[in-house]
């Protein structure tokens, strides 16, 4: 058992989602400790909003630092960004979490894989959907209570407008929406239904959009071992006037004992079937809490919680692995126009009867109060 306190945040990158990252933590008590970026102007901004943290010009320094018992990993997740990164933190013997997405490719993911394997470190990758505090109420319904019995179906509506085209490389990498927005889903979906057998996909892009210069959607159809399928409409492209934005998706959910309806912000609906029709019952939450920025601080509370119980994380980086092999599949799907099966693109690393993320890390936590004031 590791005395939570000792576990002091070192972030490591610190641009601009790591903002939200410290607004999370302060509101949920987690300690940032120290900061490491080589860009001496993203090292200022952090020392003007963490004036008692240590700032370092090196990752050795910020490793060497006593006070630092987990780092929290936010460089850009291409290889050369990516990868060293977390070698160096491995090989350093401390504990990570890293931004998804973990990786682009399935063979830099199972790169940095293999890194923590060698050293035996944790290491947790920040799917931060699974945190938000509406994900936990449907985590909830789905996990502990059951609502809907054995999930049969879901289906995930994601369809708005995503186009930044002053960003030097959101929309521009080689992959782009199924890698770094679907993802979000991706890593829920293995959170409560864990790996699909197969996927089919359809990727591309809408030529007269300016900011996204490789794929800005990417529509899918997932097969699981137990006879389960899933539907995944998501597009970055959709102007027209019946939105549903990331941050709000609409998923649904059913299976033999009811149906749930769930958006983010909006609360959840159980509908089940009854002698004499369809009872319908809500659960609501606090609207505001929020994605942004409560899942930061509500997943770095999760991970310090595992690390100081000695417990696997959810979401841990090998739980992570199929969702890096199902990115990979969709893109191989959609190029080659063909069902691709995560067996594929695994080897002997897929297991057939692995089950739910759920099944594999902690899920005793108890999720923190609000400690802070929300910015
Ligand atoms: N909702 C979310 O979870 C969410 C949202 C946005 C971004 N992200 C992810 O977070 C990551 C970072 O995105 P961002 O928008 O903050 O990017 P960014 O470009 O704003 O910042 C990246 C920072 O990393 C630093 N950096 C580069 N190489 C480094 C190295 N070797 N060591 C230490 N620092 C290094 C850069 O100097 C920069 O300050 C990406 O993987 C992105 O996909 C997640």
């Amino acid at each position: 058992m590791t005395d939570p306190t000792s576990l002091g945040i070192g972030q490591v990158g610190l641009g601009s989602i790591t903002g939200a990252h410290r607004e999370g933590y302060r509101l949920y008590g987690q300690p940032v400790v120290a900061g490491f970026d080589p860009n001496p102007e993203a090292r200022a901004r952090f020392a003007a909003e963490e004036p008692a943290a240590a700032v370092y010009d090196t990752l050795d320094g910020l490793l060497a630092d006593p006070r630092v018992g987990v780092v929290d990993v936010a460089t850009p997740h291409h290889r050369d960004t990516r990868l060293p990164v977390v070698e160096q933190i491995a090989a350093a013997g401390t504990p990570m979490l890293i931004q998804k997405p973990l990786a682009y490719s399935y063979t830099d993911a199972l790169e940095m894989v293999s890194a923590v394997e060698r050293s035996g470190v944790p290491a947790m990758v920040n799917q931060n959907m699974c945190f938000v505090p509406g994900s936990l109420r449907l985590i909830d319904a789905l996990m502990k209570d059951r609502v809907v019995g054995e999930p049969s179906f879901a289906e995930v509506t994601v369809r708005y407008v995503f186009d930044l085209p002053d960003h030097p490389w959101f929309g521009k990498d080689d992959r782009w929406w199924t890698g770094a927005l679907t993802v979000h889903h991706f890593g829920l979906l293995q959170l409560l239904f864990g790996p699909p057998e197969t996927v089919y996909a359809v990727t591309g892009r809408d030529e007269s959009q300016p900011g996204v210069t490789i794929d800005g959607y990417g529509h899918l159809l997932l097969r699981y071992p137990n006879g389960m399928n899933v539907a995944i409409i998501s597009t970055g492209t959709y102007y027209g006037t019946d939105r549903v934005p990331h941050g709000n998706e609409k998923i649904w959910v059913q299976g033999p004992d009811g149906l749930v309806d769930w958006r983010p912000e909006e609360g959840l609906t159980r509908s089940r079937r009854t002698d004499s029709g369809f009872d319908v019952s809500r659960v609501e939450w606090d609207r505001d809490r929020r994605w942004f920025p409560d899942a930061f601080g509500l997943t770095m509370a999760h991970f310090r919680q595992a690390l100081a119980a000695g417990e696997t994380p959810l979401c841990a980086i090998h739980d992570n692995l199929y969702v890096s092999a199902l990115i990979e599949a969709a893109y191989l799907s959609s190029v080659e126009n063909r069902v691709v099966p995560l067996a594929e693109i695994m080897g002997d690393r897929w297991n057939p009867t692995y089950g739910t993320g759920w099944s594999h890390g902690f899920t005793k936590w108890a999720p923190p109060a609000v400690v802070g004031v929300q910015a």
